[in-house]
């Protein structure tokens, strides 16, 4: 594996490689072991074109915990408010000798450019509304813990699928792994031509949620929305909101996920998203150590992950 841009990309086996690799370092991290020496020479570039709290920060973190060099970049104060394109942006972070580069950016397929432009790996951290691979990565990780092999389950991914990189990328994903996904959203926010997402479509909440071993809300994107297709909040909120009334109708050990930001009060009540079935900060704890066995698989040759100095 080069690059990881896409979830739709992984082999079964390449899935399965990455997160059994996290796990492998999720114990060494719960050995209190916090630094391996892996990457040491090694330089990943943070390629930031839009705003990002938890991937940027957690690439950084797992780069580091890993002992690669760290370059964090925003295009806000850079030259690119200059007009300097992305090519060119790309080709100068290369010039600095980046082995690796994460990218978020707005127009969907960024990476994909970005990867024929430079020599080192490419790692997809959001393009648009396309695709979130190692959220996608971090979510299976994090539901593999909770409720072990995910063939058979059934997870419900609920909201604003139409701007959801979160979604697609899941969708794909939890395919390969086995599970049954079902994207519950109002019509207005589906995509229109969705034939090659392996899934079921309802848009009915309350028939799905009985039966669901994960339901996975997705944030109200209104940066990207249309207010015209928008249904009001709080007519969203009682039609396709997590409040304590349906949590109460999962089933025993079913789980709450959200990719975060959330809109507490929209998608997600505070209770909810507070609650023990919530594993909303368990994910962002996870996407450290899944984005370090990204790293690690995609620019480590032959070293091995754990063992050496620490
Ligand atoms: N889940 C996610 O991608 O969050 P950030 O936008 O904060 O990175």
């Amino acid at each position: 594996m080069r690059h990881l841009l896409s979830t739709a990309d992984l082999s079964r086996d390449d899935a399965l490689l990455i997160l059994d690799t996290a796990e492998q370092l999720a114990q060494v991290s719960g050995r209190s072991i916090k630094k391996l020496p892996t990457l040491r020479g090694r330089t990943v570039v943070n390629l930031f074109f839009e705003d990002s709290t938890r991937t940027r920060i957690s690439f950084e973190a797992a780069a580091k915990r890993l002992s690669a060099d760290v370059i964090n970049f925003s295009a806000k104060g850079s030259s690119v408010s200059k007009g300097e394109s992305l090519k060119d942006t790309a080709l100068t972070l290369q010039a600095m000798g980046a082995d690796a580069v994460v990218v978020r950016h707005g127009a969907s397929g960024a990476p994909h450019r970005l990867a024929n432009w430079v020599d080192g790996s490419v790692v997809n951290a959001g393009d648009g509304t396309h695709e979130h691979p190692t959220q996608a990565l971090l979510d299976a990780f994090t539901m593999r813990r909770r409720l072990g092999d995910l063939v058979g389950r059934r997870v419900t991914i609920v909201g604003d699928v139409l701007h959801s990189r979160v979604a697609r990328s899941n969708v794909h994903l939890l395919h390969t792994l086995g599970a049954e996904v079902t994207l519950v959203a109002p019509p207005t926010l589906l995509p229109v031509a969705m034939g090659d997402w392996p899934c079921e479509v309802s848009y009915d909440f309350d028939a799905v949620l009985p039966k669901s071993d994960v339901v996975m809300m997705l944030r109200v994107q209104h940066e990207r929305m249309n207010a015209s297709y928008f249904p009001s909040a709080r007519e969203y909120s009682r039609r396709y909101g997590l409040d304590p009334e349906r949590l109460g109708r999962m089933p025993d050990g079913a789980i709450v996920m959200h990719p975060g930001p959330m809109n507490r009060g929209m998608e997600i009540a505070a209770e909810v998203a507070d609650s023990e079935r919530s594993t909303i900060v368990e994910q962002v704890t996870n996407g450290v150590t899944v984005r370090m066995a990204v790293l690690y698989l995609l620019l480590s040759g032959n070293e091995p992950a754990i063992g050496g100095n620490q």
